[in-house]
């Protein structure tokens, strides 16, 4: 069986590769990547030919033909992923995660291969602080960003498609992923190498927003899960019931890296900033058998927290660009 993995180079799609690597010995992958700069080519630079990488977008009908044509799946994490960078600039949030995900649609429908498209929770929008509410499979969808709005979009698609045009495909909306590999922009990683760097982390306004961690090994064994067992056409969320408020994740990185837990700034906040995210994965657990293996955020934390003090070497040459991009919009306000 072969495998095509979009977007393999980046955080979740690389996990997802080891984890095959890994777990699948007989599933032969190949990956395709069109290298933004998400992507740091060193993550996968070790299993060499282990792998077929190809670097090359997903919005290249051509392209997507010929990989699709030779493959028995494809599971699709390829994406603009980051809600900032789509606050400062949208357009490439629409090329890739709609007329990427629509590209891809058309060759899997060509040539009648199977399809695991792969999502977030925060097509949903966003829930009150203090209540139980979470987000199940029937929740509608309410998006607030650029970022989630395209993912919305391009789930939207995958849909018509499996109604009007029988594709064979499932999909996964997965709430806040944490662990190795994930891209120094984003909240944990950043403020865990801003304390390796003797800066203070940042939290946006008053740090009262939750989200819902959930390892990323976890959530790729959950979109295993679903392709060998979930029906053709539904949709299943992914949560391991891991929800904390900013500041307590901000907290709880200073006191594992030996830091004051006040040692820390607050700054401008995000605009539209999403509440509180918390998804019900009631589904998966009953229907398809799946449970989390890490099921405590402060050990799985800190075994983060241990990756990225062991690898500066991966991370360090994002770091000040990401910072200066940062800088342009951030004050401290407390
Ligand atoms: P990421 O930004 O780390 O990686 C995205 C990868 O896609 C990068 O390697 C990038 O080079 C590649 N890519 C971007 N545009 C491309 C294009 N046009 N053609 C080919 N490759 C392209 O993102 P991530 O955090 O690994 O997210 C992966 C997927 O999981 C996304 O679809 C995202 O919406 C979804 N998701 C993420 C989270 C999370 O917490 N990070 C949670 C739920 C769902
Ligand atoms: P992020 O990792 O960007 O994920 P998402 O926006 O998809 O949830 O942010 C997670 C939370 O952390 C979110 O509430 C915004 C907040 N945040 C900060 O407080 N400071 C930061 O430097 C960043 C990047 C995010």
């Amino acid at each position: 069986m072969r495998v095509l993995v979009t977007g393999g180079v980046g955080f979740i799609g690389a996990n997802f590769v080891r984890l095959t690597l890994r777990e699948r010995p007989e599933v032969a992958v190949t990956v395709v990547d069109a290298m933004t700069y998400a992507a740091n080519p060193e993550t996968l630079a070790e299993f060499g030919d282990a792998i077929e990488f190809i670097k090359g977008d997903i919005a290249d009908p051509a392209l997507m033909d010929d990989l699709v044509s030779r493959t028995d799946l494809v599971v699709h994490f390829a994406a603009e992923s980051h809600n900032d960078n789509s606050l400062v600039d949208p357009s490439a949030f629409v090329q890739t995660n709609i007329v990427g995900t629509y590209t891809l649609l058309e060759a899997v429908r060509r040539h009648g291969v199977r399809l695991h498209h792969i999502s977030t929770d925060e097509v949903f929008g966003d829930l009150p602080l203090h209540t139980d509410e979470r987000f199940t499979e029937a929740t509608p969808y309410n998006p607030s960003s650029p970022y989630s709005s395209t993912k919305a979009g391009s789930d939207l698609l995958v849909r018509a498609w499996v109604r009007s045009f029988g594709i064979h495909a499932t999909l996964s909306n997965c709430s806040n992923n944490y662990g190795p590999y994930q891209h120094v922009e984003k909240f944990i990683p950043r403020q865990i190498t801003n304390v390796l760097s003797g800066v203070r982390p940042k939290l946006y306004g008053e740090g009262t927003n939750v989200r819902d961690w959930i390892h990323v090994d976890d959530h790729n064994d959950a979109v295993w899960t679903i392709i060998d067992r979930g029906t053709a056409g539904e949709t299943y969320l992914i949560g391991a019931d891991g929800e904390c408020d900013n500041t307590t994740v901000v907290q709880t990185i200073l006191e594992l890296l030996g830091q004051p837990t006040d040692a820390f700034d607050r700054v401008t906040d995000r605009p539209g900033h999403d509440l509180r995210y918390a998804i019900d994965s009631t589904r998966l657990r009953t229907e398809l058998g799946w449970q989390p293996r890490y099921v405590d955020f402060r050990s799985g934390l800190s075994a983060t927290v241990d990756w990225y003090r062991e690898h500066e070497a991966w991370w360090r040459p994002f770091k000040d660009a990401v910072e200066s991009t940062y800088a342009r919009t951030e004050t401290v306000i407390g």
